[in-house]
């Protein structure tokens, strides 16, 4: 399939839908775009899944890598599961997205052990039970009309001691009050003795630079972050 322009892309990915709680309207709009998201994420240059599947190499030796359990958490078409596989995770790896469109072209790609659609929110926890997983990641999907932050917790749980949830979030400037009640809640976790926050690291997570300038980019916007939390021992 051709390559839309870059503008194009840049108007459907950043002209979210309006702000609503129902996560059915976020999953709508996904379910929608999935046929096209990988070549519209080549087109924005989009690297989240690379660099936190690097991250996650870096956390764990070359025997865990070939042996761990994991789960994609908002794997959507996939993106995610194949960086993790290329930098060398083998083991079983779990896929867990709310959007039918998007898990169709993820299934395609036959690199996860198992497939489920669920939406997740606080009242509707993830359906594995406790301590199922040896690392939890989550490329893009903590995010504004997405995954809400008081879902950590339940991400948390399905992870065995110890282990870690590698995490990624954009910095554009609709995140502001997302991101605060994102970072709110990860002292609250941190707090309560569940989890310890390991590392916070600034990347380029799309190349913005050359939309038209019709739609005044801040160029602080292409960034994101990679997180490292880790479950605490003792549950
Ligand atoms: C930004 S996309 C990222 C997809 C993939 N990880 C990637 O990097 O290409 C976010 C994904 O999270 C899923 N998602 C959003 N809210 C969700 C929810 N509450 N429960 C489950 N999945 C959700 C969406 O369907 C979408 O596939």
């Amino acid at each position: 399939m051709a390559q839309k322009p870059l503008d194009e892309v840049y108007g459907w990915v950043f002209n979210i839908p309006p702000a609503e709680d129902n996560p059915t309207v976020s999953l709508n709009y996904y379910d929608e775009h999935g046929a096209t998201w990988d070549s519209d994420m080549k087109t924005l240059a989009y690297t989240a899944p690379e660099v936190a599947a690097q991250k996650a190499a870096s956390l764990v030796s070359q025997e865990q890598m070939k042996n761990f359990k994991l789960l994609d958490l908002g794997a959507g078409t996939g993106l995610s599961g194949v960086a993790f596989r290329s930098a060398g995770f083998l083991g079983n790896m779990s896929a867990l997205d709310g959007s039918e469109g998007m898990l169709k072209v993820a299934m395609e790609k036959g690199i996860y052990s198992d497939v489920t659609e669920h939406i997740l929110t606080s009242s509707n926890p993830l359906p594995y039970p406790d301590q199922s997983f040896d690392m939890v990641f989550n490329v893009g999907a903590f995010t504004i009309h997405n995954i809400e932050p008081d879902c950590i917790e339940d991400a948390l749980r399905v992870l065995k001691p110890n282990s870690y949830l590698v995490t990624t979030v954009r910095m554009h400037c609709y995140m502001q009050d997302y991101k605060i009640r994102f970072y709110d809640e990860l002292n609250r976790l941190e707090a309560a003795g569940l989890m310890k926050f390991c590392s916070r690291e600034k990347f380029l997570h799309y190349r913005l630079d050359e939309v038209s300038d019709e739609f005044e980019i801040n160029l602080a916007d292409q960034y994101g972050e990679v997180l490292v939390l880790q479950k605490s021992g003792i549950n």
